[in-house]
């Protein structure tokens, strides 16, 4: 085995007192690897070790993913969650190409106009903050319904998550930044004092217990499923609802159930497949869509982050964002024609008024010419055996809704805001919706998450994904563009500014860093930009085939405190 650690920045090692677990109270960030039996890439070094401890157990890639995600819900509670849901897709070592909806769903007496004044003003707040915004969470079934694919026992993939929490861990200068910033916000949107919340500010280094979360989580190891949507987890829910005004009720969650899906699996240039996420999330038919607008332009030749390349890529992500503002929601409750708005010829008509070296304009390019129908629609793991999985899970904003489920421990998602609460009305990435994505009792609120994965030759290439809301389609775009067609190194192609732009408002955002002269370019094209401090946290792993072994090179975003772990 080789293993070769290229870029470790040692963030805190801390004194570890009588009793404490070494390995929660000293760690430091890594933020490149390169292995050859395994790797995983999260958001959080003690996550991307609790997966990686799961395969060096003889546990696959699906092992892995359960038990980070499990472990994100402690050491990262402000995404990592089991109060939210997310979308797994995975390429198995047998071919098979698979992925899971664990989407939040709205409560079954959720309602169209739930969000509206009477005067039919929409109230954000309601939709963004506390008990009422939260939507019926799917995590705890998506990681039962994977379990499926994985081979060691639910009781100890969960295990590092349950000492995590009941021991507790330090955290870093910028989990306390985040736990300081949201201090208010706990207070006002919970009853009770959250654990998040301390009376003196929170410095790099303290140690978050979370003991009501422990217990919980012993509850769902002990009772399987049941023991987050049955019983006294469920109970807990409904009690902390009642606090607030919530509607989320026991037959809800009783009912919830993940929904495996056909993945989205389309070719790029030659020799590429891209499998990725079909609806409820946009973010696989936006991605194809992109993908397909530029395929038979070389964008390669272009190179990374000229005005040339910059506008072509600004100008589909214009369009692929306007066709989601229009025609995509919940495909079990409306009809989307997803066949038509993928296909290459009519991509290829989306593209005819592109004129290059000028700005498009979001009043002109409408959503593509579609008959309106009267029907009515992340992180990384790589194994030995060559199976991937790729994880995007979320709360929504950051701290989901600000509610703690009191006695549960944890936070429950704001999903209910990625609803079109009233046509037209941007939510809080600035994503407008119609009809075909408004509320509706059990319906499935529109995501942008793009869990993907690369195949090239058929054989493991790529494993990637980001949070940021409706960045992440587009930070996903550019990360394979960055490596496929820009020829990239794997850290480049995730550590490079980024820019995005998504039809309404019709601006591009830049991220801060990026190149000057292409900024003044695109101003002259007669763009609106506007920079911003950070755009995506992208985790991939790269893999090459050398002399009949492969070798992964596994990159965490240097925009956070995420970690790339491998053996
Ligand atoms: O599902 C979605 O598209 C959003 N709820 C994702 C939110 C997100 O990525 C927040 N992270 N920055």
């Amino acid at each position: 085995m080789r293993v070769i650690t290229i870029f470790t920045i040692l963030l805190f090692c801390f004194k570890i007192s009588p009793g404490q677990q070494n390995s929660n109270y000293a760690y430091s960030v890594q933020k490149e690897i390169v292995s050859e039996k395994g790797a995983v890439v999260s958001a959080h070094t003690l996550a991307s070790k609790a997966g990686l401890k799961m395969l060096e157990m003889g546990g696959n890639a699906v092992d892995a993913a359960i038990a980070t995600q499990l472990a994100l819900a402690v050491v990262y509670p402000g995404a990592g969650n089991i109060g939210g849901g997310g979308f797994m897709v995975a390429h198995l070592a047998n071919g098979k190409n698979i992925s899971l909806d664990y989407r939040e769903k709205a409560p079954a007496t959720a309602s169209r106009d739930m969000y509206l004044d009477k005067n039919g003003d929409p109230q954000m707040d309601r939709s963004q903050y506390g008990h009422l915004a939260a939507g019926v969470p799917g995590t705890i079934a998506g990681l039962f319904a994977s379990l499926k694919y994985a081979k060691l026992s639910f009781k100890k993939l969960i295990e590092p998550a349950i000492d995590l929490a009941e021991n507790g861990f330090v955290i870093s200068e910028n989990q306390a930044a985040s736990f300081n910033n949201a201090r208010e916000n706990f207070i006002k949107y919970n009853t009770s004092t959250p654990a998040f919340v301390k009376s003196n500010p929170w410095k790099a280094g303290d140690t978050l217990i979370q003991k009501d979360l422990a217990g919980t989580l012993k509850r769902i190891r002990d009772l399987g499923k049941k023991g987050f949507y049955q019983g006294k987890t469920a109970e807990l829910i409904v009690a902390e609802m009642a606090k607030g005004g919530g509607i989320i009720s026991l037959a809800d969650l009783k009912n919830y159930e993940a929904k495996w899906r056909p993945v989205i699996d389309f070719s790029y240039k030659k020799n590429y497949r891209i499998i990725t996420m079909p609806l409820p999330s946009s973010g696989g038919i936006i991605l194809q869509q992109m993908l397909k607008m530029i395929e038979y332009r070389n964008i390669g030749a272009m190179k990374f982050q000229s005005p040339e390349s910059v506008n072509l890529m600004t100008e589909v992500e214009r369009r692929a964002f306007a066709d989601r503002a229009n025609f995509l929601g919940d495909p079990d409750f409306v009809h989307v024609p997803v066949k038509t708005l993928t296909d290459e010829t009519y991509l290829k008509q989306r593209m005819l008024d592109f004129v290059p070296g000028k700005a498009g304009s979001s009043d002109s390019t409408k959503a593509g010419p579609i008959p309106e129908s009267t029907e009515t629609t992340h992180l990384s793991v790589i194994d030995s055996q060559g199976n991937m999985v790729s994880v995007t899970t979320t709360l929504n904003g950051s701290y989901g809704s600000k509610t703690v489920v009191s006695g549960g421990g944890f936070l429950l998602n704001n999903e209910m805001d990625d609803f079109s609460v009233k046509p037209g009305v941007p939510n809080m990435y600035g994503a407008v919706g119609n009809e075909k994505n408004a509320i509706a009792p059990d319906k499935r609120m529109l995501s942008s998450m793009t869990p993907t994965i690369v195949l090239k030759n058929d054989k493991p290439f790529l494993v990637a994904g980001t949070p940021g809301g409706t960045t992440i389609p587009t930070s996903v775009f550019q990360t394979i563009v960055n490596i496929i067609d820009f020829d990239m190194t794997p850290s480049d192609a995730v550590n490079k500014p980024k820019f995005h732009h998504q039809w309404l408002p019709d601006q591009v955002t830049l991220e801060k860093g990026f190149d000057e002269n292409t900024k003044q370019a695109l101003v002259a094209m007669g763009y609106k930009v506007n920079t911003i401090s950070q755009i995506g946290r992208v985790e991939v792993i790269l893999v090459k085939q050398k002399n009949n072994h492969k070798i992964f090179t596994s990159v965490a975003d240097h925009r956070g405190d995420d970690d790339a772990q491998g053996f």
